[in-house]
């Protein structure tokens, strides 16, 4: 737990050119230095590194983000931990936060848990190779195998000697409460309350977390005893479902090729690593889980599944894969020959072949799923219909729309049914999907377009626009996402910056969070809303802390300005020139003043939220940070110089709320234009004067809006 004033110090110590330059050999360009992107593949480098904002930005790929979040990327680990490495390269003296009682007894607990779970990890490790036993036994087994030492070690296997007392005796030696090995499921208590081993006889795989650190313990047995294999249960530090086995080791390979393996068993991942596949994870025989998919998310969004191409292996490729596609995970199946396991089939093969195979057989999933479903439903329409409406769910799980739309087209091809058709049953499979992952199906949509109004008088008499009601399911405002993109990247840019409106001196987010409030406008998109509420918390932070930078920035200027009467002195000359270059420089003194407020504005927001904790805040903010200033270059009547765009708030930022508003009085129309069809074919007359009023009244307050809008519209002449 880091406190908060040491977070920020590491992210205010962090700068993104030594943290990048640690890992991509980067070349000055400008303002800016670019370099070959280290997240993909490339010749020609659009890996592009801000100093200026202190981020970096893959344009091809569209990775990186701030110090931290390129380091979480790049290793592959956490926030904090990040913020860790940082404060080591930095010389930071990580500083605990207070704890309560209660969570420093809960921590340590944890951490004594850890700690054992380590020394077990590397008792059994020992034991393996240095004593007679574990030689004998259960390194002879593993050699059996054909697992090598290389193997044995980078996994960490161990093994647990017969007699059940040999790991309670050492534990005791080295100073353990042994309860703590009842706490991670290693031992267990007998009725009469002996302690025991649970491991005993076995050869032991440990199950590490992303940081490496053993959590759990599975245990083969090797005289072919009931169980197969035994698991430590769930413990304090081993949530089962939030584990994959192989995910440390897998971690490098899974980042450098982007694409994970995922098999059943821990001797399927060991035999593959050891032929040179090495981003290879197991769920351990179970199926995966939510949390499992979000931890590969954090690697890679490629995953291969990998089964037995028998029967069940086929049946079982098919099942629960509709929740990677609904995270947004691209899926590839690569079905074995028959009967083999990755572990079986590795043996029989060299490395070489090995890869060969690997390579050459994934299969897209969706791809597979059509063919393998087809073929087996051979010219029965009905299971040709059920085959097709299971491809259409699969399909309507992929959040990425243009993705969809391949398939959709693909789909269409192999099976020769008209396009539209599949389209329109995606569209309603997605409607019956409650777990499709993007935010903005996911919403109940709340009625924005009711209380909109510029003119408010016209607004407050709009009857509510209750369309969409089919089912409880409601359209997707696409349209409201790019307008409220638009103006929330101005809030994300400029929130904290003064611009002039109504002639009096306002901040972009206080003037858009006050004609919201006047309008009775939010934000649809959940995540939007929150980045909104975020720069309105963050305001009287950043008051505080402009105080604090205004001396500093005027101490600055006095300085300078202290050097440049001295050179004057020095350089003598008449007074009257002395008087013409003391006015001059007051006004450079002046426009550096306002430059440097306004530098420390941007930088205070964008920097807030690059560095924002919740995944989904920084995600966004550095999506609508580097998104091309496409409004950027704009041009005024007078002048046909690109201005920058903070320059021009006055006009950008209500431009993009009138956007907004038009956008929202658009689709009330629509509805109001559907209720009206509706009351004519219902032969309701009163209604449909009603409706009709309405109607008039929306019409001319959007005409007025348009009229505002074009007011607005700075065209080049
Ligand atoms: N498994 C388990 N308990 C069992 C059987 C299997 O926990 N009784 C889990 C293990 O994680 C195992 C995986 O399911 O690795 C796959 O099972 P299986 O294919 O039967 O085992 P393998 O790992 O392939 O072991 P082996 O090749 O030695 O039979
Ligand atoms: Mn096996």
């Amino acid at each position: 737990m880091i406190d908060r004033e040491t977070q920020q110090r590491i992210k205010d110590a962090a700068n993104i050119v030594e943290v990048v330059g640690d890992y991509v050999r980067l070349t000055r360009r400008g303002a800016n230095y670019m370099g070959l992107c280290p997240f993909h593949n490339e010749r020609t480098p659009s890996f592009s590194v801000s100093p200026k904002k202190n981020f970096c930005h893959c344009f091809s790929c569209k990775k990186g983000g701030s110090p931290v979040n390129f380091l979480m990327e790049k290793e592959g680990i956490s926030y904090t931990e990040a913020l860790l490495l940082l404060a080591k390269k930095y010389n930071i003296p990580v500083r605990e936060r207070e704890l309560t009682d209660e969570e420093r007894r809960r921590m340590s607990e944890r951490e004594e848990m850890l700690v054992a779970s380590e020394w077990a990890m590397n008792y059994f490790h020992d034991t393996l190779y240095n004593t007679e036993e574990g030689r004998n036994v259960g390194l002879a087994y593993l050699y059996h195998r054909g697992i090598t030492d290389a193997a044995i070690k980078k996994y960490k296997l161990g093994y647990s000697l017969e007699s059940g007392r040999d790991l309670i005796e050492k534990a005791r030696n080295s100073g353990f409460e042994l309860e703590v090995f009842n706490k991670i499921g290693i031992t267990g208590v007998w009725a009469q309350g002996k302690q025991y081993e649970k491991f005993r006889g076995r050869v032991i795989f440990p199950i590490r977390n992303t940081s490496g650190k053993p959590v759990a313990f599975g245990g083969r047995a090797l005289r072919g005893e009931a169980a197969k294999y035994i698991n430590t249960a769930e413990t304090p530090i081993y949530i089962k479902s939030n584990e994959l086995y192989g995910i440390y080791e897998a971690k490098p390979e899974m980042i450098r090729l982007d694409r994970v393996f995922l098999m059943e068993g821990y001797l399927d991942v060991i035999s593959s690593a050891q032929a040179g596949l090495q981003n290879v994870v197991a769920s351990s025989g179970t199926a995966l889980t939510e949390s499992q998919v979000s931890l590969i998310h954090r690697f890679t969004e490629n995953v291969t599944l990998i089964y037995d191409g028998d029967a069940a292996g086929i049946k079982a490729s098919l099942r629960g894969i509709d929740m990677l596609l609904s995270q947004g995970l691209h899926v590839k199946v690569l079905l074995l020959p028959d009967g083999e396991d990755p572990d079986s089939f590795a043996k029989k093969h060299t490395p070489e072949e090995f890869l060969n195979y690997i390579e050459t057989h994934q299969t897209d999933f969706i791809r597979y799923k059509i063919q393998a479903l087809l073929q087996s439903a051979g010219n029965n329409p009905q299971a040709i219909s059920e085959a097709v409406r299971s491809v259409v769910t699969s399909i309507a799980h992929i959040p990425d729309e243009i993705e969809r739309i391949t398939y959709i087209k693909e789909c269409a091809e192999l099976t020769k049914i008209d396009e539209s058709v599949i389209a329109r049953q995606v569209g309603i499979a997605q409607r019956q999907t409650p777990d499709a992952r993007n935010v903005y199906t996911q919403r109940p949509q709340r009625e924005v377009g009711q209380q909109v109004a510029g003119e408010r008088s016209a607004a407050e008499q709009l009857a509510p626009a209750d369309g969409e009601k089919d089912g409880g399911k409601e359209k997707v405002p696409e349209l409201y996402i790019k307008q409220e993109r638009e103006l929330l990247k101005y809030c994300i840019r400029y929130g904290y910056l003064q611009m002039t409106f109504d002639e009096e001196q306002i901040s972009v987010i206080n003037f858009v969070d006050e004609e919201f409030k006047a309008d009775g406008i939010r934000f649809t998109s959940p995540v939007h809303e929150r980045v909104f509420d975020l720069i309105r918390a963050n305001h009287a932070a950043f008051n505080e802390e402009l105080e604090h930078y205004k001396k500093s920035a005027e101490e600055k200027l006095a300085a300078e300005r202290e050097a440049f009467r001295n050179r004057l002195m020095e350089e003598g000359g008449s007074m009257a020139k002395i008087r013409s270059e003391e006015k001059k420089f007051a006004r450079r003194e002046e426009a550096s003043r306002a430059e440097m407020l306004k530098e420390f504005a941007i930088e205070y927001s964008v920097g807030y939220l690059l560095n924002h904790e919740d995944d989904e805040v920084r995600q966004l903010a550095t999506e609508l940070v580097a998104e091309r200033h496409t409004l950027s270059v704009i041009f005024t009547r007078n002048a046909e110089r690109p201005i920058a765009e903070e320059d021009k708030l006055e006009e950008l930022v209500p431009r993009a709320l009138s956007e907004l508003r038009a956008e929202i009085v658009n689709r009330q129309v629509q509805e109001l234009q559907k209720k009206v069809i509706e009351a004519v074919e219902a032969n309701d007359v009163e209604a449909q004067k009603e409706l009709m009023e309405q109607l008039t009244k929306l019409h001319h307050f959007r005409s007025k809006l348009a009229e505002n809008l074009g007011d607005r519209i700075i065209a080049p002449r």
